[in-house]
């Protein structure tokens, strides 16, 4: 009888790891609304911004997630600085992150 509960609790708390570690990865969905404060420089071929000067804009569509991941990080810990990306970056969650890593991954 004991027993049965021990399992059961078992299975309910892996369950739960299962499903709050798909909850955390990078949902493409939910960055096609977060991407519009991106698109505008990142998805012109051969943009470049007049600030800080004359800047060309790395292109980010199909880069490596993980390494979209760690751009994004870096700017938003200031280990990495450009005046336009350390703001944006600021203002993104740990979550929009992994969000917009997975979608421009994917393009
Ligand atoms: C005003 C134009 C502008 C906007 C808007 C913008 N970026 Fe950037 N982004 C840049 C520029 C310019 C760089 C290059 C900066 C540098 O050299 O560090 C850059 C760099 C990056 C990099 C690093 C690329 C690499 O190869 O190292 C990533 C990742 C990135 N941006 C993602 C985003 C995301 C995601 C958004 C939206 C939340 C966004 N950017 C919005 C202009 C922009």
């Amino acid at each position: 009888m004991k027993q049965k509960a021990i399992i059961s609790l078992l299975l309910a708390s892996s369950m739960f790891l299962v499903f709050s570690s798909t909850a955390q990865a990078g949902d493409v969905a939910a960055a096609k609304e977060k991407n519009s404060m991106c698109s505008g420089c990142h998805e012109i071929d051969g943009y470049r911004t007049s600030y800080p000067t004359t800047y060309n804009v790395p292109k980010i569509g199909g880069q490596h997630e993980e390494y979209l991941l760690k751009a994004l990080e870096a700017y938003r810990n200031g280990s990495r600085n450009h005046p336009t990306m350390t703001a944006i970056a600021a203002s993104l969650s740990e979550q929009d992150i992994k969000d917009l890593a997975a979608y421009y991954a994917g393009k």
